[in-house]
């Protein structure tokens, strides 16, 4: 919200200055004259450095994130939809877990409770917009970051060029890529967006952001037919995969950290004030997106449990205050 409002600000600055330009030589600027982008691949969704826009109409995406896959009951998307639309939201955004689709390579299956379509037609009848991030990498929202299990004896580098790899993923990313592309806006679906890879950062040494990857990725996505602007989401403001059509400075931020086993202790920067200044550095000529806002916290094998993670990213983080040295309780 803080950044909104000073959007806002910048754009009454904008306009009041421009009301007290004397005649004579034109003021230039960096703001004006807006200049809407496109991919080139469809023009309902389009952007600026303000914002996404949705037939030209401003969209300010506020969105929460819904995993299918946790709700193997496909009747109950609905609801939860609804329940997301009355908080304020107006689009989810939602992985999908490769391993689950094609736990045998070979044998992807979209049957029962692995359909996509119940998800895609819920969010649509509840008026909500969906961000598709089908990875194929997913991180730690699932197990082995929702690679397959065979994955782990399949040779060759994943999440490189590697042929093996790119064969490996090559039926999951076509399949899914495919099922997406039925349901975007663009055939009357609610996809506005969708994601590749996912925070495709922090490469180690030896090894280096593999660019031929990002290229083959974004054209087994296109080939499907996905026409909606492609996103990445980097895992911090690094400027890693940027061929996507709005790189955007679509970052993740977790200020309050992972440490479920001290919920009452909050980190030193759990305000963060980079934010603005990262996104003027590195491309003020798009929009400013934080794709991941400590939406929550994993805990491993043998932690301290979910519930206390809900506490260390409860109400009180939320609200952004400061957090008194209360006694913690001892069971959740
Ligand atoms: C790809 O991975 C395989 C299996 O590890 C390896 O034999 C091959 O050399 C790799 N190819 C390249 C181009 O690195």
């Amino acid at each position: 919200m803080k950044l909104l409002f000073s959007k806002l600000l910048a754009l009454l600055c904008v306009a009041s200055a421009l009301a007290k330009v004397p005649r004579g030589p034109r003021v230039q600027s960096n703001l004006l004259p807006r200049e809407t982008k496109s991919n080139g691949r469809q023009d309902i969704v389009t952007w600026d450095e303000y914002s996404l826009m949705i037939n030209g109409k401003r969209l300010m995406v506020f969105s929460g994130e819904v995993h299918p896959y946790r709700n193997p009951v496909q009747s109950l998307h609905l609801d939860v939809f609804q329940k997301i639309k009355a908080m304020g939201f107006n689009a989810v955004s939602f992985y999908v877990f490769w391993g689950l689709l094609e736990p045998k390579r070979g044998e992807i299956s979209f049957e029962g409770f692995r359909d996509l379509q119940p998800f895609f037609d819920a969010a649509k009848k509840a008026g909500i917009y969906l961000i598709a991030r089908p990875g194929p990498y997913i991180n730690a929202e699932t197990s082995g970051g929702g690679f397959p299990g065979w994955g782990t004896y399949t040779p060759g580098v994943w999440r490189t060029s590697n042929q093996t790899y790119m064969d490996a993923i090559d039926g999951y990313v076509k399949a899914v890529t495919t099922k997406i592309a039925a349901n975007q806006i663009t055939k009357g679906g609610p996809v506005i967006l969708v994601q590749a890879e996912n925070e495709y950062s922090g490469i180690q040494e030896p090894y280096t952001e593999d660019f031929d990857y990002q290229k083959k990725l974004l054209k087994l996505f296109t080939d499907s037919g996905i026409t909606v602007p492609i996103t990445t989401n980097d895992a911090w403001p690094g400027g890693k995969f940027t061929s996507v059509d709005i790189y955007e400075l679509g970052y993740d931020s977790y200020p309050n950290g992972f440490d479920c086993s001290n919920p009452y202790k909050w980190a030193s920067d759990a305000v963060p004030e980079y934010f603005w200044g990262a996104h003027l550095g590195i491309n003020p000529k798009d929009l400013n997106a934080v794709y991941e806002f400590q939406g929550g916290a994993f805990d491993g094998w043998g932690g301290s449990g979910y519930g206390t993670c809900a506490v260390l990213t409860g109400p009180e983080f939320e609200r952004g205050e400061i957090k008194l040295a209360f006694k913690a309780p001892t069971t959740f």
